[in-house]
């Protein structure tokens, strides 16, 4: 089986892209013949410093070994050493919807928080699907927000096929059963990320364990003190055994019966009670 799966070089990592990406990567290598690529190109889209782009290429390929890529297994690589991927984008522009790109809500979020709107950044799930289909991929191991680029990748690939014959495999997708939209701590009606989310809402990958510890603590719950997962009406406190199940392996179900005692004791339910609990069951 084919895996494959990119990553952007620019904005700190954290905890979101531990578990849509990072973790999914290590486990998904043991299945067959896995590529992660770091993709440059695609954080060329919106503004960047040369040199800090550079850097952190080469930090997120540690950061890729340190978290479990093993060199030997998979294929670690920089998207712009590979000038196929570009090329790739152009020939594949020709059947791309325009309108199903209109559609894409990464590009109206982010369009939204930008004065100047490259094309680049409208064209850029065309790129996604050029390096997914690239490697006649099976598998690509992601994380919820980017259902749709893959759902984007998945139609190009049946369309170039049905117009000029067989020639793409068509590839799907892996999310995590748990934890596939990790949230903002502060605001979790948003998606954890350095560019939409709150800084103290985000837990990065390099924190040291007092600062995760104070971001934890200081999360935002719902009105209410029950622990009860149901991300729609309690996106606060559902967000947190979600998190916690990441990070230690127990089920929702059971971090739910454990702290769902209705009392915290002295802790108010300003001060989180549910982050306090979690970091000490
Ligand atoms: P990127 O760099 O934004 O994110 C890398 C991975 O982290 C996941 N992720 C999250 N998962 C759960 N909760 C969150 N809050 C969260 N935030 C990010 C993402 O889903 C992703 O899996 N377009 C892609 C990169 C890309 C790509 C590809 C991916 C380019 N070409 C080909 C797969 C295949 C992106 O910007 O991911």
């Amino acid at each position: 089986m084919r895996i494959f799966s990119g990553i952007q070089p620019t904005g700190d990592k954290h905890f979101g892209n531990y578990s849509g990406g990072f973790r999914q990567y290590a486990a998904t290598q043991e299945e067959g013949d896995a590529f992660f690529c770091i993709v440059d190109l695609h954080s060329i889209t919106t503004a960047y410093e040369p040199d800090e782009l550079r850097e952190s290429t080469l930090d997120l390929a540690a950061m890729l070994f340190a978290t479990g890529l093993d060199p030997d297994r998979s294929t670690v690589f920089v998207q712009s050493h590979v000038t196929a991927h570009a090329e790739a984008a152009w020939l594949l522009s020709g059947v791309t919807s325009y309108g199903q790109l209109g559609r894409m809500t990464q590009f109206k979020d982010k369009s939204e928080r930008q004065e100047f709107i490259s094309a680049g950044l409208f064209t850029y799930p065309v790129l996604m699907a050029g390096d997914i289909l690239l490697y006649q991929t099976d598998l690509v191991p992601i994380g919820d927000d980017q259902r749709q680029h893959l759902e984007l990748a998945r139609d190009v690939a049946e369309r170039f096929n049905s117009r000029y014959g067989e020639t793409f495999r068509v590839p799907g997708g892996r999310f995590p059963k748990t934890g596939g939209r990790i949230m903002d701590l502060q605001d979790p009606e948003r998606k954890m990320s350095t560019t939409g989310g709150t800084p103290q809402g985000t837990v990065l990958m390099e924190d040291p364990a007092d600062a995760v510890r104070k971001k934890l603590k200081s999360a935002v719950t719902d009105s209410g003190s029950d622990v009860r997962y149901d991300p729609a009406a309690k996106p606060g406190i559902s967000n947190l055994p979600e998190i916690m199940s990441v990070a230690t392996g127990e089920e929702i179900e059971a971090l739910e019966a454990r702290y769902d005692s209705g009392g915290y004791g002295p802790v108010q339910a300003h001060r989180a009670p549910a982050a306090v609990a979690l970091l000490q069951p």
